[in-house]
């Protein structure tokens, strides 16, 4: 499908990949609505895009079906990319050997997994009503899963499981929107430089990077971004988990 004239939603569009993506779509010729919380710098980015920010909470359905709108509102909803999401460890037992607080887990859950389902229930409701563009196709649809959701470690089985049920409802989506001629695909990056990682001290992501077999280094966001736009323009790409990560298999921890 074609970029150039579309109307591109990004969530988490604010920061790390989403922002490498938002910036290539505009580039590339999209109306680009960025989805990301009030506190973040999602004004701005919008503003450096010649885009529109609609803040939200994926957590929402109020908020999201309000940023599915606005989008709309801007240029007709073709593309959606879901990045909105976060990572923090929660074990199973705690320091002591008791059950971890459960609330840890279903934020992740509720953020990572619930929030790109919300996100692409109000979507495609909307899409599903454009007219197809001259190729028939109506829109596309891209989540971002990880390779946590095939190699989770130590201290990611919230976020394993959040990732590996992007991963897991991608065919089954794919396959129901089909009809509505919207294509649907996930990515399941590796170990990607973006704030998420930035927190980490610099010997911890060197470290990371040498464990990559080639190249060994942390992925790009404009890496990720590029593939974003591979699976918009491949109009035979659909149902599918595509993992971009080096050839990472991660360790236990
Ligand atoms: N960086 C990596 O190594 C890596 C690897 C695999 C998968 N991922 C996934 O890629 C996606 C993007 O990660 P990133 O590295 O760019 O992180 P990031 O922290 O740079 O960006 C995430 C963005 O999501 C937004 N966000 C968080 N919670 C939100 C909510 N409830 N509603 C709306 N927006 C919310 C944040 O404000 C932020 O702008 C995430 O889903 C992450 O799990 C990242």
């Amino acid at each position: 499908m074609q970029i150039q004239g579309s109307g591109a939603l990004v969530t988490g569009g604010a920061s790390g990949l989403g922002l490498a993506t938002a910036r290539r779509l505009a580039a590339a010729g999209a109306t680009v609505t960025i989805v990301d919380l009030a506190s973040s710098q999602g004004a701005e980015v919008a503003a450096e895009l010649g885009g529109v920010f609609a803040p939200a909470d994926v957590t929402s359905v109020e908020e999201v079906a309000a940023a599915v709108a606005a989008a709309q509102d801007a240029a007709p909803l073709r593309i959606v990319v879901n990045c909105a999401g976060i990572a923090p460890p929660a074990k199973v037992l705690d320091r002591d050997g008791n059950p971890a607080d459960v609330a840890a887990f279903e934020r992740i859950i509720r953020i990572n997994l619930i929030g790109t389902f919300t996100v692409i229930a109000q979507a495609s409701a909307v899409i599903a009503k454009n007219d197809p563009t001259e190729s028939g196709d109506r829109g596309v649809i891209v989540n971002t899963a990880s390779v946590a959701a095939f190699d989770g470690q130590i201290g990611q089985p919230a976020y394993s499981a959040s990732k590996g049920g992007v991963h897991a409802m991608t065919l089954p989506i794919a396959r129901e929107l089909a009809r509505h001629a919207i294509r649907v695909c996930t990515i399941a990056p590796g170990i990607m430089e973006t704030p998420m990682l930035a927190g980490l001290p610099q010997a911890a992501q060197d470290s990371l990077g040498e464990q990559v077999p080639y190249p060994a280094r942390l992925g790009r966001p404009d890496e990720y971004a590029s593939l974003v736009q591979q699976i918009v323009e491949n109009g035979y790409l659909n149902g599918e988990t595509i993992r971009l990560d080096g050839a990472i298999r991660m360790a236990p921890k």
